[in-house]
C-alpha cells in the first residue's frame, strides 16, 4: 500500500513537472505583441493572432526606391545581419505578396502619423511598416528591433527562431525635438565615440544631436580661415590631456551617420563667455588684445570675447559660415550661457547681432535660456537649463523652449552620493527622478504649446572615456528619450521600470556600460 502510494505521488509530480515546463516555454513563444517591452512606449499596440518568422528567405522590399527609403532598408539589413547571418535583399518591389517579406511602405495618406510616425503591422507571412515620411519608417524599423529577442543586438551570429508577434503599433511622438548633447569641449570624444552614442541615443527614437563644439576648455571644429582655432585652442582639455578637434570632413561625416538615424546635428559655439580657448587662439578677440593662456581647469563664467569690436563680428561670421555650410539641420546654437563677466549692456547688443548673423545663413538660434533676456527674433529658440524666469520670459517674447532642466535631465549629475564621476550641483538625479517629469509642469508660464521639445545634455568636466559617457547617460538616456516621444498622460515610472528591466538585457548585448541602479530589476 506505502508503494502504491509514493508511486501515485511520483506519477503526479512528474505530470506537474510535465505542465510546469509547457505552461512556462508556452508563456515565452506566446507572448503577445502588446506585452514587448517597446521603449519609447508606442502610442497603440494591438495583439494579433499568431507570429511572423523572419528566414534567410526574407526580403526587405522598399514600395518606392528614393534614396531616403533605400537607406532605410540598407540600414534595417545591416541591423539584421550579423545576429542572424541573413543577408537580406533590399528590393524595389510593387509586388506585395512575398512570404515573409519585411515592406517599408511609403504613403503620404494618413495624417495622424504625421512626419515621423508609423504603422507596423506583422501578420503571419509579412510585415508592414507604412509611414508618410522617410524618418516613420526609420521610427518603425527601430521598433522592430525591439520586437526581436536581444540576441539580434549580437555582433556575432546567434541561435533563435526569429520569431515576432502578430499584432499592429501605430505611433507617433509628442515633440518634434528630441535631443541628446555630448560636450566635446571639456574632454574630447573621438568620431567613432561619437557615433556610438548617436547609433545608441536613435535606437530610442532620439532625433537631434547638439555638439557642444568650443568652450574654455578646447576647440572641436576646424575652421579654415581661422586655422589656429584648433592648432591651438584644439590643443587643451581638461585635467591637461591632448585635447583634438574634428576636421571638416570627420564632422561631415558625423552628419551623415546621424541623418543616417534621422538624427539632426545641432552644433554650438558657445559665446560670448566660455570662449577662452578661442582667446588663447586669436589675441585680437580680447578687449585688450592678449592672448590668453590655455585652461585645463572646471571654472566657469571668467571669459568673454571682446563684444565692443568689429574684428569680433567678423571672425564669428566666418566661423559660423563654415559651420553652417556643413551643417543641413536648421539650427546653430549660439551657447549664451554664465556670461558673467559680459555687462548685460553689452550682452543684449551681442546676443541680437549673433540672431541676425545666423539668421542671414539661413539658420534659426537655439540659446541657452539667458538669451531670453534679449531681443528675441522670431523663430529664436530658448534652451530651459536653470533660471525658470529666463525660460518665462522667452516664452512672453515669443520664443518656443527646448526643456533641459539641470535638475531632472542634466545626464552628468551623479545618480547618488556613490556615483564615482560627475557633479552634483543641481542635486542627484536617480533613474526614476529623470524618467517621472512632465516637460509642461516643470515651469509655471510654460504650456504644451510652448515647448518645442527636450533634451539630455551631458558636461564633460569630470567625465573623460565613452565608458563612463554610457555609465551616466544609461539607462537615464532611455526614459528622458520616452518622455519626449510620450505624452504625460501615458507615462507612468511603475509600467516604465518593467519595460526598462527588460530593455537591460539589449543594453547588454549592446555592450553598454549602463549603470546598474537598484531602482530598476534587472
Ligand atoms: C549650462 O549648463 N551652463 C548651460
Amino acid at each position: 500500500m506505502r508503494t502504491k502510494l509514493k508511486q501515485n505521488i511520483m506519477r503526479l509530480l512528474i505530470i506537474l513537472l510535465i505542465v510546469l515546463s509547457f505552461s512556462t516555454s508556452f508563456a515565452n513563444y506566446g507572448i503577445k505583441l502588446a506585452e514587448m517591452p517597446i521603449i519609447p512606449k508606442p502610442f497603440s499596440v494591438v495583439s494579433g493572432k499568431g507570429s511572423f518568422k523572419l528566414s534567410d528567405k526574407s526580403e526587405i522590399c522598399l514600395s518606392t526606391s528614393n534614396i531616403e527609403v533605400n537607406k532605410i532598408g540598407a540600414f534595417l539589413r545591416e541591423k539584421l545581419r550579423p545576429a542572424t547571418g541573413f543577408m537580406l535583399p533590399v528590393v524595389e518591389s510593387a509586388d506585395q505578396n512575398g512570404k515573409n517579406n519585411i515592406y517599408l511602405v511609403l504613403s503620404q495618406t494618413n495624417s495622424v502619423l504625421g512626419d515621423e510616425g508609423y504603422q507596423l503591422t506583422i501578420g503571419a507571412s509579412r510585415i508592414e511598416i507604412l509611414a508618410n515620411k522617410s524618418a516613420g519608417l526609420f521610427n518603425g524599423v527601430q521598433t522592430l528591433r525591439q520586437l526581436f529577442s536581444e540576441k539580434i543586438e549580437s555582433s556575432t551570429h546567434q541561435n533563435d527562431s526569429w520569431i515576432i508577434p502578430a499584432g499592429v503599433i501605430r505611433d507617433f511622438p509628442e515633440y518634434s525635438y528630441r535631443g541628446f548633447m555630448l560636450d566635446v569641449a571639456r574632454h574630447f570624444f573621438s568620431v567613432s565615440d561619437v557615433k556610438r552614442y548617436i547609433d545608441l541615443a536613435s535606437m530610442y527614437k532620439m532625433n537631434v544631436f547638439h555638439i557642444h563644439l568650443s568652450d574654455d576648455q578646447g576647440w572641436r571644429i576646424e575652421i579654415k580661415k581661422w586655422p589656429e582655432l584648433t592648432a591651438t585652442g584644439g590643443k587643451s582639455q581638461v585635467g591637461g590631456g591632448t585635447g583634438g578637434f574634428y576636421t571638416q570632413e570627420q564632422y561631415r561625416d558625423i552628419v551623415k551617420y546621424a541623418a543616417a538615424r534621422n538624427v539632426m546635428v545641432v552644433p554650438e559655439i558657445d559665446l560670448p563667455g566660455h570662449t577662452n580657448a578661442m582667446l588663447a587662439s586669436y589675441a585680437h578677440l580680447n578687449c585688450d588684445t592678449k592672448a590668453k593662456t590655455l585652461y585645463t581647469g572646471t571654472e566657469v563664467g571668467f571669459s568673454a570675447i571682446c563684444t565692443s569690436k568689429e574684428s569680433t563680428y567678423t571672425f564669428i561670421e566666418d566661423v559660423f559660415k563654415e559651420i553652417s555650410e556643413m551643417t543641413p539641420g536648421n539650427y546653430i546654437h549660439i551657447g549664451g550661457d554664465e556670461s558673467h563677466v559680459t555687462k548685460l549692456e553689452d550682452y543684449i547688443p551681442f546676443v541680437n547681432r549673433m540672431q541676425g548673423i545666423v539668421a542671414k545663413l539661413g539658420k534659426h538660434v537655439i540659446g541657452w535660456d539667458e538669451i531670453a533676456l534679449s531681443d528675441l527674433k522670431a523663430n529664436s529658440f530658448v534652451q530651459y537649463w536653470g533660471k525658470a524666469e529666463n525660460a518665462v520670459l522667452g516664452v512672453q517674447k515669443g520664443a518656443k523652449v527646448i526643456m533641459s532642466p539641470a535638475m531632472y535631465a542634466y545626464l552628468d549629475m551623479k545618480y547618488d552620493s556613490l556615483t564615482p564621476f560627475g557633479l552634483n550641483w543641481a542635486g542627484y538625479l536617480d533613474v526614476q527622478k529623470s524618467y517621472d517629469w512632465i516637460p509642461e509642469s516643470i515651469v509655471p508660464g510654460i504650456k504644451r504649446e510652448n515647448i518645442l521639445g527636450v533634451e539630455a545634455p551631458i558636461w564633460t568636466e569630470s567625465i573623460s572615456s565613452m565608458k563612463n559617457i554610457e555609465y551616466m547617460a544609461f539607462p537615464r538616456i532611455v526614459g528622458i528619450a520616452e518622455v519626449g516621444w510620450c505624452s504625460a498622460s501615458t507615462r507612468n515610472w511603475k509600467e516604465y521600470k518593467l519595460r526598462l528591466a527588460k530593455q537591460g538585457k539589449r543594453l547588454k548585448v549592446l555592450g553598454v556600460n549602463y549603470y546598474p541602479s537598484t531602482q530598476i530589476a534587472w
